[in-house]
């Protein structure tokens, strides 16, 4: 890849990030257009649904300097109609030259942009190059579910809590700052009742000047009653008696990227299933040297029942260590 590619594709990647959880259920897409001479002369990112895709979005910024230049896109340009036109056609239409995506397009009825675009004289390029805000959309369009996130925070020898359930002040203000910018991130968050219960948890995106203006939805599973006082009953959730049940609504209402925040009896059930897609860990440099597992595994194991991660990024916040880490068979 050319230098210009290369930071043209870090431009679009960011634009990615920026509005991912305000897209579902369409792809948090960022898309730049270089002039012909190679200068970055449009940047454009994916609206909410209903509004125009991102190549629309950097066309317009960029105007008649797209003629005979090159579109850098985090995905391939759609092919279909829905609420807005097909973004192979408006490429074409602008006179661009040269498109490089950096995924191909998992969903049948928009994917063969590249191909529309080669059969009308664009040159076409396949990148391959990974884009974390758009990885929960791609592996739940190829999943048709939403994608999984398990989040936890826990001591470097593995407890999420003490003996006694106390919990608070594991990790540091950063990580827990770090927490609510992911949440706004994010379609929707889960909870089992049993956190529920324990912690009257709110389940908001919050910030120095309050909530964030993106909000994902509260999702409660399990049967008992949440109580008519709790945090989550003054703020609106959704309750559901199943894990299947709450990521089939999920799925329905356009969520694709949502998180797992526990409890371990929930999360245990989920990775079980086989519905723990990814996880993020944070973790703080502190012993307890005895307490409660992010996981709650009744019964005996033996090492054939390892499930085993991939590390995708390691951030330190403050003293504590964010690491992400996918499926393996993923
Ligand atoms: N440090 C951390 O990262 C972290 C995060 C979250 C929670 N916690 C701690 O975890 C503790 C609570 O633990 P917990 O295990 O009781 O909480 P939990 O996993 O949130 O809730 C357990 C409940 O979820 C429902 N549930 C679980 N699996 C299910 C399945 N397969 N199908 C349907 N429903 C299912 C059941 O609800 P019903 O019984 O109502 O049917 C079950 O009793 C609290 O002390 C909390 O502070 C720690």
């Amino acid at each position: 890849m050319t230098p210009d590619i290369r930071s043209a594709l870090a431009l679009a990647t960011d634009a990615s990030d920026k509005v991912r959880g305000t897209t579902s259920p369409n792809p948090p897409v960022g898309a730049v257009i270089l002039d012909a001479r190679g200068e970055v002369a449009g940047v454009g990112a994916t609206q909410p649904p209903g509004g125009a895709h991102a190549e629309v979005m950097a066309l317009a910024a960029a105007g008649e300097r797209a003629r005979g230049g090159t579109a850098v896109v985090t995905l391939e340009p759609c092919n279909h109609t829905g609420r807005t036109g097909p973004c192979s056609q408006a490429l074409i239409h602008a006179g661009i030259a040269r498109v490089f995506y950096a995924n191909p397009d998992p969903f049948p009825q928009a994917a063969g942009g590249a191909d529309h675009l080669q059969q009308a004289g664009v040159e076409t390029h396949l990148l391959n190059e990974p884009v974390p805000a758009l990885m929960p959309w791609l592996r739940a369009t190829i999943l048709e579910r939403p994608h999984v996130t398990l989040k936890f925070a826990g001591t470097l020898d593995g407890f999420a809590a003490a003996t006694d359930g106390t919990s608070q002040w594991i990790t540091g203000e950063q990580a827990r700052a770090f927490v609510h910018t992911d949440r706004a991130k994010r379609d929707a968050i889960i909870v089992g009742t049993g956190t529920v219960l324990a912690d009257d948890p709110s389940l908001t995106a919050r910030g120095p000047n309050g909530l964030y203006s993106q909000q994902p939805r509260r999702v409660v599973v399990g049967g008992r009653r949440v109580p008519d006082g709790s945090n989550l009953n003054r703020l609106g959730f959704e309750q559901y008696a199943g894990i299947n049940d709450a990521l089939i609504a999920l799925w329905q209402a356009g969520c694709r990227d949502v998180l797992l925040e526990g409890g371990p009896t929930l999360a245990t059930a989920m990775l079980r299933d086989g519905l723990v897609d990814a996880i993020q860990a944070y973790i703080a440099p502190a012993l307890l040297g005895a307490g409660r597992s992010v996981l709650s595994w009744d019964g005996d194991t033996t090492i054939s029942d390892i499930k085993r991660f991939s590390t995708t990024a390691v951030r330190q916040l403050g003293d504590d260590v964010l690491i992400d880490m996918i499926r393996k068979d993923h």
